[in-house]
């Protein structure tokens, strides 16, 4: 097993050599996994072969498996797998949801217990565009300047989900008010502190994110405008961003609490199917939240 850290501050570690279908529950390598997860915020494990079952196998030993309050999103036979996919069933049935997360965004960002860590495991990979984007919150809370810096500290943002959910067949004849009623009563926005402490690292990021951040709670309407507008504008310069290109066989591991991320777009024409799996470590997802 070789396991290859990014030099010089940047996210991300890549581990070869390693066939996680064969680790036992109290294997040592898991809190390897674990703590390169924390520390590099961004993990790639190359070379598996994962069927469902193995993946949710693998899932169990590192944490606790997230089942989406979403079915509409789930495998049929194992609901902890979240499927974005384009590709339909042996039968011609569709499966899970096509063109997913293609905004910045952390996942269960607009939960009041958001999800520690995600894992992807693509199955088919569009021809083009096979890349997935992060941009580390940690490094850039360290780069923000002071003019953006007074809209962050000690301040609580809002974020909810409802603008991204993606209608369904069930929601025909449905108005766009009873919709937006429904989605505020199942998951209502919620309030997050703009910088979270890492409850393992002691690190602080920026917690925010175009795709699901709203408001900063105490701002006018023009206010917030101009404030989230200049703090995306300064996120999402292309020199924050880190690019993974995928590779046959990678399973990839994240932190929510450091970074955020994109999905590419499929190019019209094209296939694309892959397997998520969310995993909650059982830690607080920051120091101090739910006091
Ligand atoms: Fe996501």
């Amino acid at each position: 097993m070789e396991v290859i850290e990014s030099k010089s501050g940047k996210i991300g570690a890549e581990i070869r050599g390693l066939d996680i279908n064969g680790l036992a529950d109290d294997a040592p390598e898991l809190g390897m996994i674990r703590s390169l997860i924390y520390k590099n915020k961004l993990v790639v494990l190359r070379d598996q072969e994962l069927d469902e079952q193995k993946y949710v196998a693998f899932a169990r030993k590192l944490g606790r498996p997230q089942v989406y309050f979403q079915p509409q999103y789930h495998h049929p036979d194992h609901p902890e797998i979240f499927v974005s996919s384009n590709v339909p069933d042996q039968n011609g049935n569709k499966i899970g949801v096509s063109g997913t997360g293609k905004y910045w965004h952390t996942d269960c960002a607009f939960e009041k217990n958001p999800l520690s860590f995600t894992s992807v495991y693509p199955l088919i990979f569009p021809k083009m565009s096979r890349e997935t984007s992060y941009i580390d919150m940690v490094t850039v809370l360290e780069n923000l300047p002071a003019d953006l810096r007074q809209y962050v500290d000690d301040k609580i943002y809002i974020h909810a989900g409802q603008l991204r959910y993606k209608v369904q067949a069930s929601d025909i004849d449905k108005s766009l008010a009873e919709l937006l009623d429904r989605i505020n009563s199942e998951v209502p926005p919620v309030e997050h502190p703009a910088v979270i402490q890492h409850p393992v690292t002691g690190e602080f990021s920026l917690y925010i994110s175009s795709g699901f951040t709203t408001k900063i709670a105490g701002l006018t309407h023009e206010e917030n405008q101009r404030a989230l507008t200049a703090l995306f504008d300064f996120i999402e310069r292309p020199e924050h961003v880190h690019t993974h290109y995928w590779e046959e066989g990678d399973l990839i591991i994240w932190d929510n609490r450091s970074v955020i991320h994109k999905a590419s777009g499929v190019k019209p024409g094209e296939t694309s199917k892959m397997y998520r799996v969310g995993i909650y470590d059982d830690l607080p997802f920051y120091v101090g939240i739910g006091n």
